[in-house]
This record gives C-alpha cells, structure tokens and sequence, in this order.
C-alpha cells in the first residue's frame, strides 16, 4: 500500500498515522502538539497538509491505500503558519534566557523549521500567576501554547486524571482538580506532564535557573534582556535573533552531561537519560524506554536526593567500642580480610554468610557469590528476593519451568483481562499501573482485582475481591476448579501442553464456590462473574506481589495462580500470562546471577557435580557442594552459635526482615559484621566496619528488570569522597583474601557470566548499549525471548506441570487479645522504609511519617480519629503511629506503610514463613490497639495528593475547543479567499 507524497510515493505500514509516515520518510512538517506515545491530540493545527486537494491534520489522518499528500503547498503552508502564528500569541520567545534552550523545544525548533521572522498575532500574557506549588516541576501560564500534551498524559498515559483545560473560559489555561494549586491537587508528581510539554511552561525546578549561561539572572535583568530582545525583533526578526540564542544553547551542551540510566527504584526497570551539570541533577528526561517509554513516577523522575546528601557516608569506618571512626581504605580492607580469615580458620567457612543488594547490579552480585563461594568456601548467600519474591519464582519453577514473567509489560497491555491478586501496582509498581490503567480506560481491557484494601486499582477495578486474609489460594482454586467442572477450561491446551490434569482436577475437589464463598467471605454470584470473566476473556494476565508472596502459603498460592492460567490456556500467546511483578530495581537480577544459596547464576544448582565441575574448572577453587544458609535461616543460626560473621551491603535487613527486634539482637551477636552502604543505615549500627559506597549514578553495570529485561546503567557521577562502586569493593576484598581478580570493568564480569551461565549466553555489553535490552533466556547468537513459552515450557518434555496446592490457615492469627489483622505494604512517594527517599525535600514534605489507616467502622467503635495517636502491640513488638482514618480499610483490618526506620512495621511482623521458601509471612500479623489520647494533625498533610479531586475526562477534549466561537481551522480563510 502506498501514499503518495510531494509526488513520490511511500510505502505505508499497517495502521500508520500520516504524521508518523511523514516523519518517518524525513519530510519536514511542524507538528507542535501530536506526540507518538500519546496519539493525535488535534489541538495546535501545525500539521496541516493536503491530502487529496483538502486540507486536514497529518496527525489526526491515517495513511491509506492511493492517498496524495501535498505537504508544502501554498495552502498548506499559509495553513502550519497560521496556526504557528496563533501558538506564538501564547507563548514569549525569550530562548536566550530560556532554561528549556537546549536543543529539543519543539516551539523553539519549529519556529527555525518554519523560518519565522514576525509574528502577526502578537503575544498577549494571560491573566493568571505562575504556579510554584508543587516542590518538583513549576507552571508558566504565560507560556502556555495550550497544546494540551500534558492533559492528554495526565488523562490518557498516567491516568492520574488530574489535568484538564476548560475549553470553554475566557482565557483557558491548564487545571489541576479543576483549578486547585497544583501543590493541593491530586497530582502524584509522575512527571508525565512535564516531561511531555513541549516547551517552558511545565519546567523541573531543578532546571530553573541552572540550564543556562544566563538563565539565573535576577528576574528584573531577565525581563529587562527579554524588553530588548522585543524591541529589536521587528526590526532585526527573528532569524538573526535565534542564533544568539542557538549559540548559547550550543554553549550548554559542554557543560550538560547527560547519561542514560536505569531506575534505582522498582522492579518495573525505568531507562531515562540523567542530565547533570557537575553534580547537579538538572532533570530526569525519559524518553525511549523500552519498558517505559515516557513515563516515571515521583521517584523515578523526581527522588535523587539521595546521591549529594550530606549524609553520605564517603569514608570507611572502623568500629572502636560504642563508636565508629574513620579509617583508611586500606586498613578497613585490611581489618576485614583477617577478621574473615580468623574466623573462618576458627570455626569453619560456613559461619561466615553473605547477602547481595537487590538495589544494586548484576555484575555486584555475582561478584558477592563468587566471593562467598570460591574465596571463603561457603554457599551461605542470599539476597532480598527471599523477602518477597522467592514464592512466586517456587510457583513458576512448579509448573512453567522458569521463574520468571512470563511476557512483557506489552503483553499487560493487551490483554483482554488482567486480574490483580495482592498488588498495590499503583503505588509499588507505578508505571505498570499506568499500562493497566489506559488499557482499562481507552481500550475496554477488563480488570479484576483482589485485595484487602480498597487501593487504587480496586477502585478502578470492573470486580473488585475482598477475601478474608489469606485465603486467596481458596478462590483461585475454587473458580479454577468451577472453569474445570462446568466445561469452560480451554481443553486442547491442556492436552497438548500440560501433565497432571487428572491428579490436579482430584485435588481441586473440596475447593467448591460454597466452601470458597464461606472461608473468603465472598459471594458465589461473584465467584461465578470472576470464573467466566476468565474463562471468556481475550487473553489473561495476572499480577501479584507481596500480598500473595508474604504468607505461609506464599509458594502454594502463586502456584494455584499459575494452574488457573494454565487451565485456562493463558501461556504461550502474546497478551497472557503470569507476572510476578518485582520490588526492587534488581531482585530479578540478584536470584538470577547466583546471590542464593542453591544456584549459582542462572539457576544452575550447586549440588549439581557437573554444574559444579564446571564452575570449579573456570575459577580454579574447589567448590562446597552443599546449598547454604538462607538469610532467615541465617538469623536462626546467629541465635544458635553457629554463624558468626556476616557481609551485607545494600540490604537494610535489621528492619526490612520480619520480627526486626529478633533480627536486631541477632545482629547483635555476630562477631564480626561488615556492611557496606551508601547511608549510614540503621543496620550499620550492628556493625564492626562499614564501607562507604556507590548509587547507581555512579557507576556502570546492569539490572534486570520484572521483564527479564537486561539493561545498562552508564555512570553519571563520581563516586562521592572516598566512596567506591560495590563491584570495586567486593573485587578490594577479594584480593585482599589473595583471590587475585583483576576486573576493570563491569563488562568483564559480564562476559564471564555470559561464558559459564546458559540463560544468559549471548548478553554482551554491545548488545546492550544505549537504550538496547535483552530479555532472558538470550541465546549465543544474543536472540531473546520477550514472550518466554512460544515453542514449549521449561521441562525435559517441553510441557508445563498442574501442581495441585492444599490450603492452610493462615499463622499468627486474631485471638482476644491481639483481635485485628495488619497489613502493610510500600507507599507510592516511598521505597520501602525511606532511607533514599527521605533524602528528597519535596517526599518529606508530601510524606514525612508513616501512619496507621483504620477503617471508619473501627474508627467510631474505639473513638479514634484521623491524627490520633495509636500503639499497637504484636506478639513481638510495638510501634507507635498516628491514625489514618479512611475506606480504604475495612472491618478490624489495618494497614501500616513501611516508611519508617523509627516505627517500622516489623517490630510488629513474626518469624513465620513460607513453608517452602523461608519468605517472611509479613502479611499474617495480628495486633492490639490502644489509643494513647493525644491527637495530632493528619499524617498526611494538606499537600498530599491522597487528598485531592481528580478531574477525569476523556482526554484534552479537543471537539470543546473547536466549539468555540474564536476558534477557525486555519487555512479556510485562504481557501475562502482563493476560491473568490
Ligand atoms: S520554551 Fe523554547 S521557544 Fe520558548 S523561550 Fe524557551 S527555548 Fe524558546
Ligand atoms: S499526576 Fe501530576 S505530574 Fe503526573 S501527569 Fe498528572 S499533573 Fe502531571
Ligand atoms: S503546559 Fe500543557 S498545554 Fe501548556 S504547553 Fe505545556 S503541555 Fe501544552
Ligand atoms: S500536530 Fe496535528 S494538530 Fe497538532
């Protein structure tokens, strides 16, 4: 199929938009508003071009078969020049002393496009005051075009549904709530908006008056250079002026760094280019990445407060009594290599252990294990998936083979229905919310969802489930059992592909809907909508997290998830499948480079001799063919005597582990205790020495995100004072125990991961550079698999496995005393207990505490009101934390976020676990509740977006504008002319 354009003819693709064609056959046409992760917003009428002798928007256009295009006639041009004219009366072109003069203004770079020199409708200021309300991003109404790209992302992309433009004012200028100050909307500070504005009017304040030579002139010599400039441009144009200020911009580009990293944050893996001037972070600027394309979320985009705050920890420091002091690199590293060697001398190698960071890169875990393993001899790693994620992985090896999601964050989007089990995705996975979100919104994508908190996704949800705690294995079983029974399971799927049908159907026969309907407290109308919700949907894919994974059958309920999809022939098709979805920016990365206490990288066991051979040929060591120590049983052995030196770094386990006071008094026993961190941590308390070292921003390497997706992180920044790379220190180490490494660059480390590990045979740095990822398994010839089962699953006979799962109760249940539940979980501002996060000014002042949220029922009955101050009392701890009263929470349910390292959730939390995998079982926790008769203010201030009016609408609305008396298609009035 072809279009013919400016004469020639063009090959079109399948449902291509004119813009895009003609952008993509590099034909110049201004196109100020349309942005390709947004769609046509039709709001600015540059794009006009003729198609078949009339005029219409490029953007609003799809490419057809015999089409002509004429995309410089007179008509068409008059028509983009129109229209740019009428951007130009919004909009004052001070470039020189512009912070967004940096090359890529689309206002600043079509104006040159289009050779402007005057404009006719003259700049007119709009009767409204800049907004600097919100501690991230600042809006110029002066210098709104009213493109209305930010709403459409706000609307559209993040669904926030905060922005909105009222087409129908006077002087219509972007909303937040419908007019509120953007620092009391319900804006989430994404960015979405920011990073989609076309031009200076939405700006990171972090840019305000840094881009730029002489952008940071005081306002009144500001305005006195912009009255000159005015004055001269009708004389002089604008040509002559534009290239002072492409000068100037050129200028910029020695000074601005700008360097393509990855997310520190969650597992949803985030790429974006960092821009900094020295180490100054001028802006976060996404734009290509492959799992996010524009979007972040308020940490992403906006918590980087961490990397230059005066609490880094930039020198060693060496334990003398109650104090630390400062050290040399030298003598700490010398310090913990005869400590390690002494103690390993004395009681044996396996009373050392190990833990790799999640937050930090592949190459740094593989590192730590290789450090455990053939320098001290020891399999006693692990890593923080065993917090979470190990149960979802043990549910995946049971049936599908590999521990990982099945497809992409594309396949989330397609889906006909995607069902959430225990996930609060729109606070801990954000961005994968979004996908959720716009499916549901803009393309009819069903969604179900299962929690005890009435989250944000429930609220959107087309079914929302609130089973009783932990009885979600319960109701998947027993809907799974019902599609069975009632002839709905997709059987051909089943025959071709699955064994164990008739053991697993056996085991499925006391999960009836009545004895589902009576343990889970949920109706069996409902249970029945939700059977053939999933029975009938084009395409399933289910999420879950923490709220599954963090139960004594953490395991056997992502396994009943796994049978549901199975049965239902959700596998191996685009738009399907199982996506445990993954906390921290790494915890996929960590298990699969070996930081465990079975596997070496990519899950190749230890107790395997052939793997072991292998392992033992490349290294030169003898290795320990005995699996290790898990860190919960870890703790156990420090409290036993067995274990008596750790090395941690990365990991703030004192208080992210469960029972943190158990934890703390074991940490407390160690003989001798290295942590190597960035802060000093509540956990460096426990130590002997502590290393300082690097974020992400200042170094390079790789993560894997919740996709399987490998991708590089390019080092920014310095490291800070005396601080090193995690990877740096480990090798410093290493050596120092006569291990004689000799890596000098994290590509090498790779390239001996890619040798000795399978699933990860052809990663390369060159594979992965830029923006390039790979999504495992990657063959040798560096071919990967983003749909992970197309030809068969991972068994010896290709086929998945129906792993029938019994249900028990649930531990550490409600009695007299401790009579309601507590639950906890991540807050959106947050990661985790806050120790980066806090370190951001504006997160503070959105979210400075944690705090408790009671159910308005409970509420009343114990007469406790939001501000309250509450004690609770577990088993094995207490915290104190003032009352959030809200519906979110029902009944004698509570719900604690973790952002505190002073009250932390798990003082309250026990030392039950999973059976299968040792995750703590954080999420069956029963508490007492004494009101402590002081009440505060809300602990959730006034600027939170929890408390703000979402304006939801269907997109910028752009048909209200054109409703508008003023409002004319430009080149009409041409057309008119020309015709008389
Ligand atoms: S936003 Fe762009 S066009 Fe406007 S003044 Fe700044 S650089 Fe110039
Ligand atoms: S939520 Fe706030 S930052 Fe995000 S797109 Fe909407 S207005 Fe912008
Ligand atoms: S603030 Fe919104 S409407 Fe105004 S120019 Fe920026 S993206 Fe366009
Ligand atoms: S780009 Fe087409 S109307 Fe704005």
């Amino acid at each position: 199929m072809t279009v013919t354009i400016n004469g020639k003819a063009q090959e079109i693709h399948s449902g291509e938009r004119l813009i895009d064609l003609i952008n993509r056959c590099g034909i110049e046409v201004p196109h100020v508003c349309y942005h390709p992760q947004l769609g046509p917003i039709q709001s600015c009428d540059t794009c006009m071009v003729e198609v078949d002798g009339k005029l219409a928007r490029a953007c609003g256009t799809m490419a057809a078969d015999g089409m002509n295009v004429v995309t410089s006639s007179t008509r068409a041009d008059a028509a983009q020049r129109e229209a740019f004219d009428r951007i130009l009366g919004n909009h004052m072109l001070y470039c020189t002393v512009c912070d967004n003069n940096n090359g890529d203004c689309t206002i600043h770079n079509t104006t040159k496009m289009l050779h402007v020199e005057h404009q006719e409708i003259p700049y007119k200021p709009k009767p409204y005051e800049v907004d600097m309300s919100n501690p991230f991003y600042r809006y110029d109404p002066d210098q709104c075009i009213l493109c209305g790209r930010c709403v459409q992302a706000c609307q559209t992309l993040e669904v926030n549904e905060t922005l909105s433009i009222r087409w129908e004012d006077e002087h219509p200028r972007v909303l937040w709530d419908g007019g509120a100050p953007i620092g009391e909307s319900s804006c989430v500070s994404c960015g979405h908006c920011v990073t989609v504005c076309p031009c200076n009017a939405l700006m990171e304040k972090s840019m305000l008056g840094e881009a730029g030579y002489m952008t940071d002139l005081p306002k009144s010599a500001l305005d006195g250079m912009i009255d000159v400039v005015k004055g001269i441009e009708p004389e002089m144009g604008y040509g002559s002026i534009m290239q002072v200020s492409e000068v100037e911009s050129h200028m910029r580009e020695s000074r601005t760094k700008k360097t393509k990293t990855v997310c520190t944050y969650c597992g949803v893996g985030r790429s974006f280019d960092v821009w900094t001037k020295d180490r100054h972070i001028l802006k976060v600027e996404p734009l290509e990445g492959p799992a996010n394309g524009v979007s972040t979320c308020i940490k992403g985009k906006f918590s980087w407060g961490h990397i230059n705050s005066p609490d880094r920890l930039t020198k060693p420091l060496i334990r003398e009594g109650n104090q630390f002091r400062e050290a040399s690199w030298g003598e700490a590293l010398s310090l913990v290599a005869r400590r390690f060697t002494e103690i390993k001398a004395a009681t044996g190698p396996d009373s050392l252990a190990f833990i790799s960071s999640s937050k930090c890169t592949n190459e740094e875990s593989y590192l730590m294990q290789k450090l455990a393993r053939a320098v001290i001899d020891t399999n006693n790693m692990d890593n923080c998936s065993r917090y979470c994620q190990a149960p979802a992985t043990t549910g995946l090896f049971r049936t599908v083979g590999y521990g990982g999601d099945s497809g992409s964050i594309t396949d989330i989007e397609k889906a006909g229905l995607v069902v959430i089990v225990g996930s609060n995705t729109a606070e801990s996975h954000p961005v994968i919310a979004t996908r959720v979100k716009r499916a549901h919104k803009m393309h009819g994508q069903k969604l179900i969802v299962s929690d005890l908190r009435e989250n944000e996704m429930a609220e959107r949800a087309d079914v929302f489930l609130h089973p009783r705690p932990g009885t979600d294995l319960i109701w998947l079983s027993a809907v799974t059992k019902y599609i069975i029974d009632n002839g709905l399971a997709d059987q051909k799927f089943i025959d071709q592909w699955v064994n164990g049908a008739p053991e697993y159907k056996r085991s499925l026969e006391s999960f009836t809907l009545e004895m589902a309907s009576e343990r889970c407290g949920l109706p069996i109308e409902t249970l029945t909508k939700v059977a053939h919700m999933i029975a009938e949907a084009k395409g399933v894919c289910v999420l879950w997290a923490m709220g599954v994974t963090q139960h004594s059958m953490g395991s056997d309920t992502s396994t009943a998830i796994s049978n549901l999809l199975l049965a239902t022939g959700n596998y191996m098709k685009p738009g399907t499948g199982a996506y445990p979805l993954r906390g921290h920016n790494n915890v996929q990365g960590a298990s699969d480079h070996g930081a465990m206490p079975n596997f070496f990288p990519g899950y190749q066991e230890v107790a395997d001799p052939v793997i072991r051979a292998k392992f033992e040929k490349a290294w030169n060591v003898q290795l320990p063919p005995k699996p290790g120590l898990d860190n919960h049983m870890m703790i156990d052995a420090i409290h036993e005597g067995k274990l008596k030196s750790m090395y941690v770094f990365g990991e703030e386990m004192s208080l992210v582990d469960s029972n943190a006071n158990f934890v703390g008094d074991a940490l407390s026993k160690l003989d001798f205790f290295v942590m190597q961190e960035i802060f000093f941590s509540e956990t460096c308390r426990f130590a002997d020495v502590v290393l300082p070292a690097s974020p992400s921003l200042e170094k390079d390497g790789t993560f894997t995100s919740t996709e399987r997706r490998i991708q590089r992180l390019y080092q920014a920044l310095e490291p800070l004072g005396e601080s090193r790379p995690d990877w740096i220190i480990i090798q410093d180490i290493a050596n120092q125990l006569g291990a004689g490494w000799k890596y000098e660059h994290p590509s090498q480390i790779y390239d001996e991961i890619a040798a000795l590990t399978p699933l990860f045979a052809g990663v390369t740095y060159e594979r992965l550079e830029g923006y390039k990822t790979l999504q495992w398994p990657v063959a040798e010839d560096g071919s990967d698999q983003p749909l992970l089962y197309t030809k068969n699953f991972d068994f010896p006979d290709g086929k998945a496995r129906f792993y029938p799962v019994p249900w028990s109760e649930p531990t550490d249940q409600q009695d007299a005393q401790y009579d309601l539940h507590l639950n906890n979980g991540r807050l959106l501002e947050h990661f985790h207990e806050g120790n980066m996060t806090y370190r951001t000014e504006g997160i503070r002042e959105k979210t400075p505490c944690t705090f408790i949220e009671v159910s308005p029922e409970l509420a009343s009955e114990r007469g406790i009101q939001t501000g309250s101050w509450l004690q609770l009392t577990s088993r094995y701890g207490k915290v104190r934390a003032q009352a959030e009263v809200t519906t979110r929470v029902a009944g004698k349910e509570l719900y604690m976020p973790m952002n505190s390292t002073d009250e932390a959730v798990n003082r309250l939390t026990s030392s039950h676990t999973d059976k299968v995998t040792h995750t703590p079982a954080y999420k069956e926790t029963s508490v007492q509740l004494k009101v402590l008769g002081e009440t505060g203010d809300d602990p959730l201030p006034r600027t939170n977006s929890r408390h703000g009016h979402p304006t939801p609408q269907t997109g910028v609305e752009v048909e209200r504008k054109w409703k508008r008396k003023d409002y004319r298609l430009p080149g009409d009035h041409l057309v008119q002319i020309q015709t008389r």
